[in-house]
């Protein structure tokens, strides 16, 4: 921005007798630019206009990070003349805080880019990180070295990290330290932690920050994801052997969760949509966990605008999609100036209460709630919400102190902060947090980068046991995103014919596929599997292969039924089983366990009640998969179940070959039937779609329903794998609900040398 200097003379013309008394002036560009940097204001010059510097990834603007304009036509921060504007290079906090150990090289200031090296004294040992770079967020890499030996104490040395102090060098039961963060930097994280019986710290390790310091969304999404991640997964009471501790909330427990996003105008006026956008992808994550919990969603600024109200959840039924959809509609007028942040909590507390007063006590011990809320902290109005966090904390413990957490209600509430924004308010945000099952204050200045960090809690490996989850992109026509959403695919290869079946990895050991992609002769050497695990070849040896027992396509010749597909089921076990990412991950499969979770089906659940919900209409829409670049495509199919079946599987008759008049003797009751054109369009299988999964999803989950078998007609061409049923055209796929026995005894045994999946008893 090229100033003139006439400018601020103008200004002063451009002052404005507003219609009260005051007078309103234009700011002056002088002495706002930034060396190195570029700068963006809302308003242009008048008055409100923020001013929002950016330096390249490695800086930050320095000595302000935004300016705004003042009524009367001043900035404030006032650019100083002595001290102009530039992009600072970023600094990480001082390491030479090691105990018992030597950092390399000493230095005063340690800038991005810089290496340390520790090592301890004689006699002592290092745990953490023994090499850390400074890194562009303000952090370093790895973690906290720290020197300790062998003590005996309860509890391991906690260290000291990076720019702070430690009081406290006692680590036995009950034995407490405190940290504090020198010089200019905060803290985050637990200010006090307190040593336990089971030998470990409370709270969490905290860190330094700068006002430069931030955490990237991988960060985030590995802290928070791992923390919520322990609050949508905790099953029955963990197998807790320390006595006295409180029983974790069971599965049918009720969970509240409470999303407030501020879109007052100190955030950017964009951000709006990219936070709700950032919302829908956190309800659908979370809706992927087994869980079903009840929201309370507001956006805020002076005024509350509820988008869902959670009293909804508890009167009637609200559809997820209900939600969703209200959010996808839900447009932010002109946001006021000012900030409420109080009213907010106040909102929550007032919609906990009416839970708890419907509840009633004994029922409300067992509701959880976590409080989830985006702000930068700049409310000016309202006063501070401290003291209706402490009410809230108060009804939800119920008045249990928080001693040593033995009998403490802590598990029931957690309130995380996202601070968003270029200027957070972390000291009056911080103490707004809640919770002890890691962190709960991210600072994420970028309010962008939050799809992308709730887009990927659930990569993380670690949830092997979520079967069926995946991620859903609507039109991401590439490869890596087909693998993520069809992570269980698997093809099978028969000697030199390559990818002449599909399959679906069922476990990380199994793949399901069709019987007849065998031939008699075929031995376990033939056969091979492709998967990309990442680990070696993709293409992976089988240990062995099972076809159903009762699969014999010979078995009715002699009634008119030349290929007789019944039980066309095979199971084959890979040699080494594949490792699980967010690309390979098993489909859910009937009458599992993992399936009930997946559904949502609480307490003990039924094979009935897993068919009942997967199979409910008379037109149910299933899909199949069919090869096509880049990778798959997804095919369409209604299976014909209840009074439409009988007209489905009649066309059988009519399929080359089947001279019998009776469609039941080559379509058994263990088939579904797809195709034809009644009512809407319907993909028709193709020679190589064969053994692959047909599949329905519920929310981010993918249950595997049947096996492509055979069909009617072959209408498909080489050049065009997406084709259309006609009239006359159906497939039969195998019904995996009938086959249970099979899955369970080749899949679910506890004696084997592989993890068994766990079926249900009825
Ligand atoms: C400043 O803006 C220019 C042009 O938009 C861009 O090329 C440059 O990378 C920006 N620099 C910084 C530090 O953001
Ligand atoms: C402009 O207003 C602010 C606060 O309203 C005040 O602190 C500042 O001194 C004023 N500046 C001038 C130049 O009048
Ligand atoms: C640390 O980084 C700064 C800035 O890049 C550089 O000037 C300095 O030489 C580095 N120090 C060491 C010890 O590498
Ligand atoms: C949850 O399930 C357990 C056992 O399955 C039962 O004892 C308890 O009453 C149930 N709680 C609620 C709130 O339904
Ligand atoms: C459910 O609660 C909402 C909000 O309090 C209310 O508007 C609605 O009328 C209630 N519905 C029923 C069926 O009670
Ligand atoms: C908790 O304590 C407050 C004040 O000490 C009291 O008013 C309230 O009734 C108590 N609540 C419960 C559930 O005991
Ligand atoms: C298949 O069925 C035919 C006709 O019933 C029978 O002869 C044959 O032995 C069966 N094959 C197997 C492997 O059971």
């Amino acid at each position: 921005m090229g100033a003139s200097s006439n400018w601020s003379w103008y200004a002063a013309l451009l002052c404005l007798l507003s219609f009260g008394a005051e007078v309103l002036c234009d700011c002056t560009p002088n002495g706002i630019e930034i060396q190195g940097g570029n700068f963006t204001l809302t308003k242009e010059l008048t008055s409100g206009s923020l001013l929002i510097y950016s330096c390249n990834d490695g800086y930050y603007p320095y000595p302000a990070l935004t300016r705004i304009c003042q009524p009367n036509g001043s900035w404030k921060p006032a650019p100083k003349r002595f001290m102009p504007q530039k992009c600072k290079l970023v600094e990480c906090p001082d390491p030479n805080v090691l105990e018992n150990g030597d950092v390399f090289p000493l230095e005063v200031q340690y800038f991005v880019g810089n290496e340390t090296s520790y090592e301890c004294y004689s006699g002592y040992t290092l745990r953490g990180s023994s090499k850390r770079i400074c890194l562009p967020n303000g952090k370093w890499s790895g973690s906290t070295p720290i020197c300790s030996r062998d003590s005996g104490s309860a509890c391991p040395d906690p260290g000291i990290p990076p720019g702070a102090s430690r009081a406290g060098n006692m680590f036995e039961i009950d034995d407490k330290v405190t940290y504090i963060c020198n010089g200019e930097l905060f803290l985050v994280g637990s200010k006090e932690r307190v040593c336990l019986e089971n030998g470990q710290w409370t709270g969490t390790e905290p860190a330094c920050y700068y006002k430069h310091t931030f955490d990237t969304p991988r960060e985030v999404a590995e802290s928070f994801g791992s923390a919520i991640k322990g609050t949508l997964t905790s099953t029955q009471s963990l197998d807790d052997t320390q006595e006295g501790r409180s029983i974790r909330i069971s599965k049918n427990g009720t969970l509240n969760i409470y999303i407030g996003v501020d879109i007052s105008e100190s955030i950017e006026k964009d951000h709006f949509k990219t936070a709700r956008d950032a919302v829908i992808t956190l309800i659908e994550k979370i809706a992927s966990f087994s869980v079903s919990p009840n929201y309370e969603i507001v956006f805020f600024s002076s005024k509350l605008y509820q988008v869902v109200n959670i009293h909804n959840f508890f009167n009637a039924t609200v559809e997820l999609n209900k939600v969703i959809e209200d959010l996808k509609k839900f447009e932010a007028g002109n946001t006021n100036t000012g900030t409420d942040l109080n009213m907010v909590f106040k909102h929550f507390e007032k919609q906990m209460a009416y839970i708890k007063r419907q509840a009633g006590d004994e029922r409300f011990k067992t509701h959880r709630h976590v409080l989830i809320l985006f702000t930068d902290g700049a409310y000016n109005m309202g006063g501070s919400p401290a003291p209706t966090v402490a009410r809230i904390k108060n009804t939800v413990y119920m008045n249990h102190t928080v001693k040593n957490h033995v009998g403490a209600r802590d598990d029931f509430l957690d309130i995380y902060i996202f601070a968003i924004g270029k200027v957070i308010f972390d000291d009056d945000l911080q103490p707004l947090t809640v919770g002890t099952g890691g962190d709960h204050y991210f600072r994420m200045p970028e309010p962008s980068k939050l799809k992308e960090t709730f887009d990927s809690i659930i990569d993380e490996s670690e949830v092997v046991g979520l079967c069926g989850l995946h991620k859903d992109y609507d039109n991401l026509e590439n490869r890596e995103s087909r693998k993520k959403q069809y992570p269980w695919l698997a093809f099978v290869n028969q000697g030199k014919k390559r990818k002449s079946c599909l399959g679906s990895l069922v476990s990380p050991d199994f793949v399901l596929t069709a019987a007849h992609c065998f031939t008699f002769e075929d031995e376990v050497a033939d056969i091979t599997v492709e998967i990309e695990d990442g680990v070696g070849s993709s293409v992976k040896r089988v240990k062995s292969f099972t076809l159903h027992p009762l699969f014999n396509l010979t078995a009715k010749v002699k009634e008119g039924v030349p290929e007789f597909y019944d039980y066309d089921l095979a199971i084959i076990r890979l040699e080494i089983p594949v490792k699980i990412s967010d690309s390979v991950r098993p489909i859910c499969i009937p009458c599992t366990q993992e399936t009930s979770d997946a559904l949502n089906l609480v307490g003990e659940s039924t094979c009935k009640q897993q068919e009942q919900r997967l199979l409910t209409n008379s037109r149910e829409q299933l899909s199949f998969l069919t090869k096509k670049d880049p990778l798959v495509a997804k095919k369409t199919a209604f299976a014909k179940l209840n009074e439409n079946r009988d007209l489905c599987i009649e066309k059988a008759l009519m399929a080359p070959g089947i001279t019998t008049k009776d469609e039941s003797v080559a379509v058994t009751d263990n088939f579904l039937c797809t195709g034809g054109q009644e009512y809407q369009r319907e993909d028709i299988a193709c020679k190589g779609d064969s053994g692959g999964a047909v599949f329905k999803n519920f929310n981010l989950r993918t249950i595997q329903i049947g096996v492509v078998s055979w069909g009617t007609r072959d209408l498909c061409s080489d050049t065009s794998s997406m084709v259309e049923s006609n009239d006359e055209s159906r497939d039969f796929h195998i019904n995996l609900f009938r086959m249970i026995p099979f899955l369970s005894q080749n899949l679910g045994d506890d004696n084997e040398n592989y993890t068994p999946l766990k079926f249900l008893k009825n």
